[in-house]
């Protein structure tokens, strides 16, 4: 029998294609450090290898949660029956009521404990499974989500593949009186609103992917404004919430919104509000696949009961896991511990890049920043030139430093790259250091030998 040929289409449905994606051959950021696996630096080992810091990966707390999953091994506890049998694939019900407490005391810390009802958490797959259902069941076909630029590149398949949502971005300006200020107005949601034919939800998360900034209080209450305005539901994507590593920076919005509603306000009708977060990012665990949505819509609770068994987790996953967040004093010390971590090598970042010139977006949490390299670029910095960026992106790989370039975020402004520095360590940060050095070095001289040519 004769192989199956690569220009066969396999019989597939056309709603196959969009779940193969780009077919052009072209290597994207992604791809690229994927295909580097095989030679990653190390300072001893291989010092000349790849630079992986385009993919956002938290790995500097990976050693902290393979011992608490192993003890749960250990524990008395262990597995009960139910993780063999079919179950509510919402959730186990003793894994919500501990997940409830879990955001209770470490993401909405202002409310009051015991705020979050179990009976309002929808347990899956990860935020992507998550924002797979929300893209679903929120929207018709065609439809439209505002989410302000620059947002994290996948946020397209996860409203657009099974959804069919489209997203309309809302352009984040740089502050005219601080070029290194990426700030979110009404105007630009405004704008977006009016360019979108059929919006029905605005998605923000908050700190944000890829700025690493946290929304202000009287940002996330303009966001709220504007959602009850235009009538549309908001969805808030809250996966770096313990990540943050500046004291007091982020406020989550349901606290936002709890607070206001203290104050006799409601910000937006509740049913429009929904929350997703997940064990990737905070707890570097993103293999686990545990993510959770919150919302008070009841008919949305339903359907999404409905949808569950497609994207559940593990009974064997979630019994681990709640395990876990049950343990507050361990949950506190790893968090402090990650956002110690997370500091430090976000500090060696920043100082260097300024030491060499360069820029970053000062961000408040991890797991990457948002670096300005508008002044390596072959093309001029107050143009918008996409090729210079992309050329420059070509540089950086012959160097074998393997970045996300803004535009894969829809940046509004070329020369911007997300660093991914949690996805390998300090000594990696400081060889990216010592490249970029060597590449603005090389930018210089080859300035300065077309001005002797002319
Ligand atoms: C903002 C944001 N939302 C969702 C996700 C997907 O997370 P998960 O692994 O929980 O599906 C990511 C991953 O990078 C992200 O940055």
């Amino acid at each position: 029998m004769q192989g199956a040929s690569e220009e066969d289409e396999g019989g597939l449905s056309s709603r196959a294609e969009l779940w193969i994606g780009d077919r052009s051959g072209k290597i994207d950021y992604g791809l690229a450090q994927i295909l580097s696996y095989g030679d990653i630096y190390h300072p001893e080992v291989n010092p000349d290898g790849a630079l992986c810091m385009a993919i956002a990966e938290n790995k500097f707390v990976g050693e902290m949660l393979l011992d608490k999953l192993n003890d749960f091994h250990a524990s008395a506890t262990g597995y009960t029956q139910e993780a063999c049998n079919y179950t509510t694939p919402s959730g186990l019900p003793d894994v919500k009521v501990k997940v409830a407490s879990f955001l209770d005391t470490f993401v909405f810390k202002g409310l009051d404990a015991g705020r979050v009802s179990p009976n309002h958490l929808i347990l899956g797959s990860g935020c992507v499974g998550m924002l797979h259902q929300l893209a679903y069941l929120l929207f018709e076909e065609g439809e439209e989500v505002i989410i302000p630029t620059p947002y994290y590149p996948a946020f397209v398949k996860d409203f657009k593949a099974l959804g069919k949502v489209d997203i309309v971005g809302a352009p984040c300006t740089l502050n005219k009186s601080n070029d290194l200020e990426l700030v979110l107005t009404k105007g630009a949601l405004e704008y977006a609103y009016n360019a979108g034919k059929s919006i029905k939800a605005l998605l923000i998360s908050n700190p944000t992917n890829p700025l690493g900034r946290c929304y202000t209080r009287e940002e996330l209450e303009m966001v709220g404004s504007f959602c009850k305005e235009k009538s549309i539901h908001l969805i808030v994507d809250e996966i770096y919430a313990c990540s943050v590593f500046e004291k007091g920076a982020f406020t989550s919005f349901v606290e936002v919104y709890e607070e206001n509603l203290r104050q006799g306000r409601e910000l937006m009708p509740l049913n429009n509000m929904h929350f997703v977060w997940s064990m990737s990012k905070d707890f570097g665990g993103s293999g686990l696949r545990f993510g959770v949505c919150y919302t008070r819509n009841v008919r949305l609770l339903q359907a999404m009961n409905g949808m569950s068994d497609m994207m559940m987790i593990s009974n064997l996953a979630q019994q681990t896991i709640g395990y876990l967040l049950a343990d507050h004093d361990f949950c506190r010390r790893f968090i402090g511990e990650n956002q110690r971590l997370l500091r430090e090598c976000y500090t060696v970042l920043k100082t260097g890049l300024l030491g060499l010139g360069l820029g970053i977006i000062e961000a408040h949490s991890g797991i990457f920043a948002f670096v300005d390299l508008r002044n390596l670029l072959r093309t001029p910095k107050n143009k918008f030139v996409q090729e210079g960026e992309e050329e420059l992106e070509q540089r950086l790989r012959q160097r074998k430093v393997y970045l996300t370039p803004g535009a894969a975020c829809k940046c509004p402004y070329p020369g911007f790259f997300r660093v991914c520095y949690a996805w390998m360590s300090v000594a990696a940060v400081k060889e990216l250091l010592f490249r970029l050095a060597a590449e603005k070095q090389a930018f210089n001289d080859d300035k300065d030998s077309m001005r002797i040519k002319r």
